[in-house]
C-alpha cells in the first residue's frame, strides 16, 4: 500500500516538475532585469502614460490602443481566404494534454500563446505541445495588461517567458499576443524592438466568460464556429481565439476541429499563413539573455532540464 502510495507520488511528481532555476514570482508582474532592460533603445520608445489595468477600453493612452478600435501591424487574421488558424491562451494547465492528443489524432496544428508562470507549472506540458509540432508564443509571464508595466517590466515579462520556453524546448519565441489584446504605441515600440510580431485575432469565442458567468451556454463556442464559417464572406481567412487554462473551455475546444473541417477551412499557424517566423533562427545554443541578466536565470542550460519528463 504504502510502495505503491510512493511509486504514486513519484510519478505525480515527475509528471508535473516545475521549471528548474530561480525564476521571479509566479503570476505577479515580473520585476525589471537590468541586463535586459538595455536590449532596447527607450528614446525610441512611445512615451504614453502607464494605464491602470486593463478592464475595459473606457481607458485609453491617446496612443492607438488595441483591441479598442485602433489597431498598426498587428495580425488579426490569415490573409488567404479559407485558412483557419486555432489559437489557445493562458496555458500550459492540467487540460492541455487532452487538448494535444485529439489535436494530434485530428491532425490539426494549432498554436498556444503560454504564461510562463504556466510553462514553470507545467514544462512537461509544454514540451508535448511542442514535440506534437504545435506553435508556440508569449502570452507573459504574469498575464498582466502591457499598457499598465513600465518599459522595464514589459521587457521582463516577455524575456522570462521566452527565457521559460527555450529552457524547455530550445526555440526562441519571436510572436506575442499580448493578454486582452492591450497594447498602445508605446507596448508596440518595445515589442518590434525586442524582434517580436504581434498576433492577435478576428473571431473571439469569449469562452473565457463561461468561468465567472453561469449563465454562458457553451454551445454557445460551437454555435460560433458553425456561424462563422456557414456565413463567411470574409476575404481572408481567420484566426480564432480560444483558452485551454479551463477545463470547460478545453474540452469545447474539441467541438470546433470537426465544424472547420466540414466547412474545408486548412488549419495552419497565424506564422504560417502570414509568411513569418515564429521563432528565431538559428535557435540559440545557450541562450545569451541568461547570461546578462541581473542574476535572475543565471544557469539556465537545458542540462538542467533533467526533471522534465523526455
Ligand atoms: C536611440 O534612438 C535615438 C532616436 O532614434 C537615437 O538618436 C540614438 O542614437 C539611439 N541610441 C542608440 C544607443 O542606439
Ligand atoms: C526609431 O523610431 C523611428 C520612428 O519612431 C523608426 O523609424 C526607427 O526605425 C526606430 N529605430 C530603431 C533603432 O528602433
Ligand atoms: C456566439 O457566442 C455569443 C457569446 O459570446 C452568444 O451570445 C451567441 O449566441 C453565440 N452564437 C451562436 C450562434 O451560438
Ligand atoms: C551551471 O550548471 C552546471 C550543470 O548543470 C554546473 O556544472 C555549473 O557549475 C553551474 N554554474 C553555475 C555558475 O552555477
Ligand atoms: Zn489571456
Amino acid at each position: 500500500m504504502m510502495k505503491s502510495f510512493i511509486a504514486l507520488f513519484i510519478l505525480f511528481n515527475i509528471v508535473n516538475a516545475e521549471l528548474p532555476g530561480t525564476w521571479p514570482p509566479l503570476d505577479k508582474p515580473a520585476p525589471a532585469v537590468a541586463g535586459w532592460s538595455s536590449l532596447i533603445n527607450a528614446t525610441n520608445v512611445t512615451n504614453a502614460l502607464i494605464l491602470p489595468p486593463f478592464t475595459s477600453c473606457a481607458q485609453t493612452s491617446g496612443y492607438c490602443r488595441a483591441p479598442c478600435g485602433c489597431y498598426r501591424d498587428e495580425i488579426l487574421n490569415c490573409p488567404t481566404k479559407k485558412d483557419w488558424s486555432l489559437t489557445f491562451d493562458d496555458g500550459p494547465s492540467d487540460y492541455t494534454s487532452r487538448l494535444v492528443d485529439f489535436l494530434n489524432a485530428q491532425n490539426v496544428k494549432a498554436t498556444f500563446y503560454v504564461v510562463g508562470s504556466q510553462v514553470y507549472r507545467y514544462p512537461d506540458v509544454l514540451k508535448k505541445i511542442y514535440d506534437s509540432g504545435h506553435e508556440i508564443g508569449v502570452h507573459t509571464w504574469s498575464h498582466s495588461s502591457l499598457t499598465s508595466l513600465s518599459n522595464e517590466q514589459i521587457i521582463a515579462e516577455i524575456k522570462h517567458t521566452e527565457l521559460a520556453v527555450w529552457q524547455v524546448t530550445g526555440i526562441a519565441t519571436r510572436t506575442i499576443r499580448p493578454p486582452y489584446g492591450d497594447c498602445d504605441d508605446r507596448v508596440r515600440d518595445i515589442i518590434r524592438q525586442l524582434g517580436y510580431k504581434l498576433v492577435l485575432w478576428d473571431s473571439d469565442t469569449q469562452d473565457y466568460l463561461s468561468n465567472s458567468n453561469p449563465k454562458f451556454d457553451l454551445n454557445w463556442i460551437a454555435g460560433n464556429f458553425t456561424q462563422w464559417t456557414s456565413k463567411d464572406k470574409g476575404k481572408t481567412g481567420h484566426i480564432s481565439l480560444e483558452h485551454d487554462l479551463f477545463p470547460q473551455t478545453t474540452l469545447a475546444a474539441e467541438r470546433a476541429v470537426p465544424i472547420l473541417k466540414k466547412a474545408r477551412y486548412n488549419m495552419v499557424t497565424p506564422a504560417t499563413c502570414n509568411r513569418i517566423s515564429a521563432y528565431a533562427f538559428p535557435a540559440p545554443s545557450t541562450h545569451s539573455l541568461s547570461t546578462t541578466s541581473g542574476g535572475v536565470p543565471s544557469n539556465s542550460t537545458s542540462k538542467n532540464n533533467k526533471h522534465i519528463k523526455k
